[in-house]
């Protein structure tokens, strides 16, 4: 679908798959996979949006990506030498964003994991379990949960390491608390395996932090475009946006991840909140970042609209409040996507449709309609496979992730949905 017509005329279900957007020219680089973070979406999607926009005639000078995530379109402009401005309301995730795109010397970094794994092996300080956050318990045994105090102090404590190393310790520090956890290997969501054994942290780190240098010796990504990334939501009031040429992004979709309780082993180690709990406020699609609001009070579009007079008689009024909370939300962020953009900018974001209790949610409609209210003139929609995402297709019968393979498969593709700012 392509230039300046209707949108709500369009069937989306009919829009065909463009093999433009479904596979990259190269592999993923081993930078973009030192540290999980399950939403992440392939890198080749900036390549490919730049070379788009240049084809349409579009100078590229900054770049920004509203949820940022782990950091993918940071690092693809950086490399680039683009300008990079963005923000997560997750702060794992900006941490990765932060450590991927930052400027490290190899040999130093090389120095300090040696110094680090020489203090890790000798250092036995006692720490008491009994006190510790709940969850934290919850998540690790108590041999493990010594070892992982006497790493996390040792990095935070060691004097010769300035804060931008000492992050990337963290970072590595933070991907190993899955596999050193009870957490069900295979499973994205918080589930605990009780014949989940113990794990060497020793060795997990040594292996992360070998793995992440060597990621940095192959990208040679150090001193290229300028990235700066903030915590934050991006619907913050007052939040300073800066003008872009373009944003290449991902938004969460209505009823997919608790990202907060995803990232809860990281979140509570590294002190980022106390309650992980807390860090689902303002998180857009989370079912419980619903406030005060009244289904009444939120100013929604036909298609919203739609879809919550389907879902009520079938969901709880608090799983329909935030559902509009989201639609609600996902308004906002169109308007203020089109106030950051220059005159010809373009914003592409990649969105897939959900399903929910039998009623189809047209996330991807329901933004290409919110951009369309925001201004946006002319519009470029595609489909592509999802090939590389880290999430199960599947769904059961209510609707909730599986990874069982007889269910039905409704993520199969996503959608690539550009628009472009066009002022008189
Ligand atoms: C689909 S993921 C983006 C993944 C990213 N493209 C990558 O490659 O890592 C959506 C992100 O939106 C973030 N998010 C949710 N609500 C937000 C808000 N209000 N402001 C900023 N980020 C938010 C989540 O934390 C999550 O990282």
């Amino acid at each position: 679908m392509n230039g300046f017509v209707s949108l709500d005329k369009i069937d989306f279900e009919n829009i065909s798959i463009d093999e433009y957007w479904n596979v990259g020219d190269q592999k993923e680089e081993l930078i973009h996979k030192i540290h999980n973070y399950p939403a992440k979406f392939p890198a080749f999607i900036t390549t490919k949006a730049i070379d788009y926009a240049k084809k349409q005639g579009i100078n590229t000078n900054k770049i920004a990506d509203i949820f940022c995530g782990c950091g993918t379109v940071a690092l693809e402009a950086k490399k680039r030498g683009i300008k990079f401005w963005g923000c997560d309301i997750n702060p794992v995730a900006t941490l990765i964003a932060k450590v991927k795109s930052g400027n490290y010397d190899v040999l130093l970094l090389k120095r300090y994991r040696e110094t680090l794994l020489e203090k890790l092996k000798s250092s036995n300080l006692e720490y008491d379990y009994s006190t510790a956050n709940e969850r934290i318990k919850y998540w690790f045994y108590e041999e493990t949960f010594q070892k992982l105090s006497n790493l996390k102090t040792i990095i935070l404590d060691e004097c010769y390491i300035n804060d931008n190393y000492k992050q990337f310790f963290l970072c590595a520090f933070s991907n190993i608390l899955k596999p050193a956890s009870k957490w069900l290997t295979k499973s994205i969501k918080p589930q605990v395996d009780p014949k989940k054994g113990q794990k060497d942290i020793f060795d997990l780190f040594s292996k992360q932090t070998e793995m992440m240098i060597s990621a940095y010796e192959q990208a040679e990504i150090n001193n290229k475009g300028k990235v700066t990334i903030e915590t934050t939501s991006f619907l913050r009031p007052y939040l300073k946006r800066p003008k872009v040429d373009m944003i290449v992004t991902s938004p969460p979709y209505v009823t997919s991840y608790e990202y907060a309780d995803l990232h809860q082993l990281s979140s509570l180690w590294l002190d980022f909140t106390k309650d992980y709990r807390e860090l689902r406020q303002g998180t857009i699609g989370s079912v419980y970042h619903i406030e005060k609001s009244r289904i009444e009070d939120f100013k929604l579009n036909d298609i919203a609209k739609n879809i919550i007079e389907e879902l009520q008689p079938k969901i709880e009024k608090s799983k329909l409040k935030s559902i509009a909370r989201y639609f609600s939300d996902m308004q906002k962020v169109s308007k203020l996507a089109f106030n950051m953009l220059n005159n010809h900018g373009i914003a592409l974001f990649v969105i897939g449709n959900t399903e929910y209790k039998g009623t189809k949610i047209d996330n991807a409609k329901h933004l290409a309609i919110s951009l369309q209210n925001a201004g946006f003139k002319k519009f470029h929609i595609t489909k592509r496979n999802i090939t590389n995402k880290f999430l199960t297709p599947y769904r059961d019968s209510v609707g909730k992730f599986t990874s069982n393979k007889g269910s039905r498969k409704i993520y199969a593709e996503e959608f690539i949905v550009i628009g472009e700012k066009i002022c008189q």
